[in-house]
């Protein structure tokens, strides 16, 4: 029969066809070529017309059964193709688990940072807690109270950046004393970090700076209890051998007043040019808190006394890290920034 003949010639050639092409869409037109809408088996069933009625059945069959057949061997001729697109797309993509990874730089903490976490360390280990003050300070707060009135020369000297009458940015953290002897009644043990602000600018000043102020109240307190606490502050911070030395200074709200020294740790007290020769680096300023200013809190002064200190953080850590210009800490250049990871 004519019709087998062709039926067989079309599902050799397909097959052979299918063979011979080597990729999945190269295969589909090769299919359409075949079973789409214009192709050759389509072709043949619409030759049906001309068949004789009684040869119908046995050539749609025989027409659907070459359907079938090469509908087969298409979807097995694809599953080949598609494994083998599949193996090659995953040999081309295939990553090297083993490969070093591109390093992200992590950021390091600011060394004003460290050396403020590092105070609040040392501190809270001796039992202080931790007040942070406003920045925007009365004027009450950052000199009356802290017994510098309005006439009081020690004022000039805080180049303070005034917003109105009454109030300024806060020359010093000295004011969230008052703030806390206020609220709270002895024993007090606080350390109050902060910015604050003068108008001053040079290579170890600048406008902005950080503080960190530490007040203790409480029956029988004496400058003993100061200078202790402050050797263990010099042994942490900068060496074990560090030694403190109190100079008699004036601050209006202690009496006594002193300035802190700590023996070079450049030069362990020979004296060297960071030190100019001393063998000593004034660090911090303290002494007992002024009667007047306890009252001025409502504590009384006969039943206690107490002591206080301020130090400016960068200036600790300039002498840690031997940074000559306080510029640089906040120029937010990394590769300065990027030096500190103690
Ligand atoms: N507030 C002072 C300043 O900025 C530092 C200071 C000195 C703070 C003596 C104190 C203190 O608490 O007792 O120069």
């Amino acid at each position: 029969m004519e019709l087998d003949r062709d039926t067989e010639n079309i599902e050799a050639e397909a097959t052979r066809e299918a063979d011979a092409v080597s990729d999945s869409r190269a295969l589909y037109e090769l299919k359409m070529k075949f079973l789409g809408r214009m192709g050759k088996v389509t072709a043949l069933l619409k030759g049906m017309r001309e068949v004789a009625a009684e040869l119908r059945p046995a050539f749609g069959k025989r027409v659907n059964e070459l359907r079938e057949a090469l509908e087969n061997m298409f979807a097995a001729r694809e599953e080949v193709l598609k494994r083998k697109e599949m193996e090659a797309k995953l040999a081309e993509e295939k990553i090297d688990v083993t490969m070093h990874g591109k390093r992200r730089a992590a950021g390091t903490l600011h060394p004003v940072t460290r050396v403020k976490n590092r105070l609040i360390d040392i501190f809270a280990g001796m039992g202080f807690e931790v007040y942070e003050g406003p920045e925007i300070e009365s004027e009450y707060y950052n000199f009356t109270a802290l017994n510098t009135p309005a006439d009081h020369p020690a004022r000039d000297m805080q180049d303070t950046f005034y917003l109105t009458e009454e109030f300024l940015l806060r020359t010093q953290t000295s004011a969230g004393q008052i703030r806390v002897m206020e609220k709270k009644k002895p024993p007090i043990k606080v350390l109050s970090p902060g910015r604050v602000f003068r108008s001053d600018d040079d290579a170890t000043h600048s406008p902005m700076f950080h503080q960190m102020e530490g007040l203790v109240v409480d029956k029988g307190i004496t400058l003993c209890d100061l200078q202790g606490m402050l050797d263990e502050f010099a042994h942490v911070m900068f060496s074990e051998t560090s030694k403190t030395r109190l100079r008699p200074s004036y601050f209006p709200f202690t009496e006594p007043s002193v300035e802190v020294d700590v023996s070079c740790a450049a030069c362990g007290g020979k004296g060297c040019s960071l030190c100019k020769g001393t063998g000593w680096i004034e660090v911090l300023g303290a002494g007992m808190v002024n009667r007047r200013v306890l009252q001025n809190c409502g504590i009384d002064p006969d039943e206690y006394s107490g002591f206080a200190f301020g130090m400016g953080i960068e200036r600790i850590a300039m002498l840690k890290y031997g940074i000559n210009n306080i510029k640089l800490l906040t120029e937010n250049d990394v590769r300065f920034l990027g030096q500190f990871k103690d």
